[in-house]
């Protein structure tokens, strides 16, 4: 075999976006919309990526080269992935990537971390190289920290592991929660965030006043327990209610935007159990915890309020081989 294809889930944080990266837990879903990466392996020692999702096309490097000197930012994750697996595992030969995404780079999906595992586990079936799925997760968590700097590592997860998790940073707890189907609206704001100018804009707010940021990430690491319980009893309401909650810190972080509040306020108005922002705030998307009835005119509100419903499926399938 000298060629296959591989595919992984794109996520949604549920709860504790943010205090993850402080050490405590969060609640993530993989969503329907995949990544697809197909890898060859090559004679010649070379790194060459189709991905024009990303607008990147024709692009070649040596293998020896991988990491030095400008890489396209699209690129970057395939690239760094590759240089840290053929590193790792004395690959010699090169491979040509060609990736193809089902959703946008803009809703923060987590584009970047499925593809980056895509390449892992893509490369690790091709040589033959046996990694489990905490393997995989380290060697994937360490690319995305070499380009990011930061990150708690929970889109790498929810890439590899699929379904909905209970997650705390590094891979020191993925937990799956047996849940079927959790009844989200999902709202885009039309702005595209930068996850590490987010995180670093709540680093300096904490780093201000570090007793309130304590109380905060306390609060925010026991409703997210709560919520759990309440996932697991499919307590919509609750969880509604903990969303609700969650989402009174993050504006309280200041990583509320003006839209998202907007698309929010909407979605609770037009009959919502909850609502919050999901992922790094400051755009991206909002959620709304809905009773089944009430789904089409949150939707509707949503889209009155300026923003764009994106239609997800919820606690798919994580990495798998597609052929
Ligand atoms: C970004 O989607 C979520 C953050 O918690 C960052 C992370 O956990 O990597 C802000």
């Amino acid at each position: 075999m000298n060629k296959i294809t591989v595919s992984a889930p794109g996520k949604l944080m549920l709860l504790g976006e943010h205090a993850v990266v402080y050490n405590r837990p969060c609640l993530v879903t993989a969503v329907g919309q995949r990544m697809y990466a197909t890898i060859e392996s090559l004679v010649e020692p070379v790194f060459e990526l189709e991905a024009t999702d990303v607008k990147v096309t024709g692009y070649k490097k040596p293998l020896a080269q991988l990491g030095e000197g400008e890489i396209f930012k699209g690129a970057m994750f395939v690239g760094i992935a590759v240089k840290n697996f053929t590193k790792k595992y004395a690959i010699r030969g090169g491979v040509r990537i060609t990736t193809k995404s089902e959703f946008s780079s803009l809703f923060g999906f987590g584009s970047s971390s499925a593809s980056t595992v895509c390449v892992i586990k893509g490369l690790a079936e091709l040589t033959n190289t046996k990694l489990n799925n905490k393997e995989i997760f380290d060697l994937a968590y360490k690319t995305v920290l070499e380009i990011q700097g930061k990150g708690s590592g929970f889109d790498v997860a929810a890439a590899i592991f699929g379904g909905t998790i209970y997650f705390v940073i590094g891979g020191k707890v993925i937990e799956p929660i047996t849940t079927e189907s959790l009844p989200l609206v999902v709202g885009y704001s039309g702005i595209k965030a930068d996850t590490v100018t987010m995180i670093n804009q709540v680093a300096q707010k904490f780093a201000d006043s570090p007793k309130k940021a304590e109380k905060i990430l306390n609060a925010i690491a026991q409703l997210v327990n709560q919520a759990k319980q309440a996932l697991i009893a499919k307590d919509w309401e609750s969880l509604g209610k903990y969303m609700d909650m969650n989402q009174d810190y993050l504006r309280d972080m200041g990583v509320s935007t003006e839209k998202l509040e907007t698309l929010i306020f909407a979605a609770k108005k037009a009959g919502a159990w909850g609502a919050k922002l999901s992922g790094a705030g400051g755009g991206d998307c909002m959620i709304a915890i809905t009773p089944e009835d009430k789904v089409e005119n949150v939707k509707q509100a949503i889209n009155q309020a300026g923003g764009k419903v994106i239609d997800v499926t919820i606690n798919v399938e994580g990495v798998r081989i597609e052929k």
